[in-house]
């Protein structure tokens, strides 16, 4: 479809989502004025909001996977409500004139705390996928890390994002495999490896696999060759085995892991104070507090609720990022205020990108980024260094 009957398409989905929607309490005519995609994108008041737009642009089978949790989807939602338990506690008569929300982390400095999760397959989303991802992430001077399921190879991502990519790890079952995996991405620059180690057990994607059910799309186009077999990731050419996650690795692998490559070493899905400090003692330079969003395990605690006990469990000596449920920027403070150093997000950008690729991207970054900075100034806290867990309290 061309760019332009695209836009058109947009267009008129957007004007029927519009007739049911909180998003006509923003000032229309004058964004009409603009550049179809750019101003629609504008028009989009909150994430909530895009997610509608997404679900309404996706094939059912794309937006099962994207929407999905496990079994009966209890994680996912406990992550986005645990949030409405966590109350601000705002101090008044600051100055808060000037205001810094940018971070430093591992030696590259970002606009903004909030950062973009490595989350599989974005050309489901957007014919773009991953380097309209990527683009959104260099405008915005945001961190993106970038799945080992990506559709898009790590060589061009990185050359859309302009440097500084980090890279998520999904171990492969061989250790010829992983260094083959490592070596690749470091060739390319990647700074810090994201070793994701939350899904070795398997898990039951229930409502995705619904969903394909009821998809009466040609599927086999896009996802097997024209010999019939599975198309595999891009990510895998080269390597002996698609198989990935191996069932038997233990903390010492971190260590492994340490020697073969010169990359920082973030453990993604660490839930616990007691795995956060094995994590720090085997070496690891980073944690990501992280229940993959529910997609790993049924009634798991909301991510919300970990973080103040894996960052004192590892006392601040490295930094603890975290993700989960983060629907709006004042989300986003509460897990500073327990002491995040920077809180990702992966559903939310990819209504954007299944909306309006990376318009959609930057803008879902520019709402929450705004929502933070705003939430920043009504407690009084123009830097994040200012925000401390007596901004928070927990109901
Ligand atoms: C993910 N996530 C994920 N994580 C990871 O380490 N590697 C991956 O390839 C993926 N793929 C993936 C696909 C989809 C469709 C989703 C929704 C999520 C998990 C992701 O990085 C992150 O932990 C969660 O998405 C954060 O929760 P929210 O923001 O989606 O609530």
């Amino acid at each position: 479809m061309s760019r332009s009957n695209q836009h058109a398409r947009y267009r008129r989905e957007f004007l029927r989502f519009l007739a049911a929607s909180p998003v006509l309490a923003y000032g229309l005519r004058e964004s009409w004025a603009q550049p179809a995609a750019t101003a629609l994108a504008r028009d989009v008041l909150s994430v909530p909001d895009f997610e509608t737009l997404a679900r309404s642009r996706l094939s059912p089978a794309h937006w099962g996977y994207m929407a999905s949790g496990v079994d009966d989807n209890l994680t996912l939602q406990a992550n986005v409500d645990a949030y409405r338990n966590v109350q601000l506690r705002p101090r008044r008569l600051v100055d808060v004139s000037t205001l810094d929300s940018s971070i430093e982390l591992f030696g590259q400095r970002f606009a903004s705390p909030i950062f973009i999760c490595p989350v599989g397959g974005h050309r489901m989303f957007h014919e773009d996928g991953e380097v309209a991802t990527a683009r959104a992430a260099k405008a915005r001077n945001t961190l993106q890390i970038l799945s080992t399921q990506t559709s898009i190879a790590v060589e061009e991502v990185m050359a859309a994002r302009g440097g500084g990519l980090w890279y998520q790890l999904y171990m492969p079952q061989s250790w010829d495999d992983t260094e083959k995996l490592v070596r690749r991405v470091e060739a390319v620059g990647c700074p810090v490896l994201v070793w994701t180690i939350d899904l070795m057990g398997g898990r039951n994607l229930e409502t995705s696999t619904r969903a394909q059910r009821t998809d009466a799309g040609q599927c086999i186009a896009c996802h097997t060759t024209a010999t019939g077999g599975r198309r595999t990731s891009v990510m895998f050419s080269g390597l002996s085995s698609t198989r990935i996650n191996p069932s038997n690795a233990t903390w010492d692998w971190v260590g492994r892991l340490k020697k073969m490559t010169s990359m920082k070493i973030v453990i993604k899905g660490i839930e616990t104070g007691e795995d956060a400090r094995l994590a720090r003692e085997h070496g690891a330079d980073g944690i990501l507090v992280s229940n993959h969003g529910g997609r790993a395990a049924e009634t798991l605690r909301p991510t919300i609720d970990i973080v103040p006990e894996v960052v004192d469990a590892v006392s601040n000596r490295i930094p603890v990022l975290m993700d989960g449920g983060v629907r709006r920027g004042s989300d986003a403070f509460k897990a500073l205020a327990y002491g995040a150093r920077a809180v990702g997000i992966g559903r939310p950008y990819t209504w954007g990108l299944a909306t309006f690729g990376q318009e959609g991207v930057e803008r879902v970054l520019e709402i929450l980024q705004a929502e933070l900075t705003m939430t920043m100034r009504q407690c009084g806290t123009p830097t994040l260094a200012r925000i401390t867990r007596a901004h928070v309290r927990h109901l």
